[in-house]
This record gives structure tokens, C-alpha cells and sequence, in this order.
């Protein structure tokens, strides 16, 4: 994997710049994330969450069962229309 190898393809950042970031000092996933914005697109850091951790590991030296993966928090929570349509009956009001 070069240094340009794109780790993260949401948020369009390189190896090379989380790299920058872990010798900067930020070694955790989170920290990653709140300054490239890495993990904080479409999937989530499904794709690019590992491959972040492997970098953190291979410059820090800690091994990757000792770091922490992203917190998860979904962007929304799906609701039935019928839930909906429902909430609006029970208050009366027409969809
Ligand atoms: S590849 Fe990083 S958030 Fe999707």
C-alpha cells in the first residue's frame, strides 16, 4: 500500500495523511475522526476503520485488540410510514 492509498474513500483521505495525524498525536480512532472527518461518511467507517487501526497500531506499537474501534451512532433511526400515519390519527390530525 502506498502513501497515497486511499484509506479512507467517504471522506477521500490518504494513508499518507492519517499517518501526518498519528504522529501529530492523535492515536485513537476518535481523535482521527473528529479532525480528518475519516469514519464520518456514508458508511460510517465500515470501510475504513480497520485500516486506520492497523496504522495507529503499526506506528504506536499497541496492538489492535487494544485500541478502540469508532463509537457507533446511527445517523437516524428508520420509522414505518404506518407509524406515522398512526401518530397522526391519534392526535387528530389528517395525512
Ligand atoms: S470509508 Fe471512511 S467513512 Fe466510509
Amino acid at each position: 500500500m502506498s502513501k497515497n492509498t486511499t484509506i479512507c474513500r467517504c471522506s477521500d483521505i490518504s494513508k499518507e495523511e492519517i499517518r501526518e495525524l498519528i504522529s501529530q498525536g492523535y492515536t485513537t480512532l476518535e481523535e482521527i475522526k473528529r479532525i480528518s472527518r475519516a469514519g464520518m461518511g456514508p458508511c460510517q467507517g465500515r470501510t475504513c476503520g480497520q485500516l486506520i487501526l492497523r496504522e495507529i497500531s503499526s506506528i504506536t506499537g499497541k496492538k489492535m485488540g487494544e485500541l478502540e474501534n469508532f463509537n457507533n451512532r446511527p445517523p437516524a433511526i428508520g420509522i414505518k410510514i404506518s407509524d406515522i400515519v398512526k401518530g397522526a390519527e391519534e392526535n387528530g390530525k389528517n395525512c
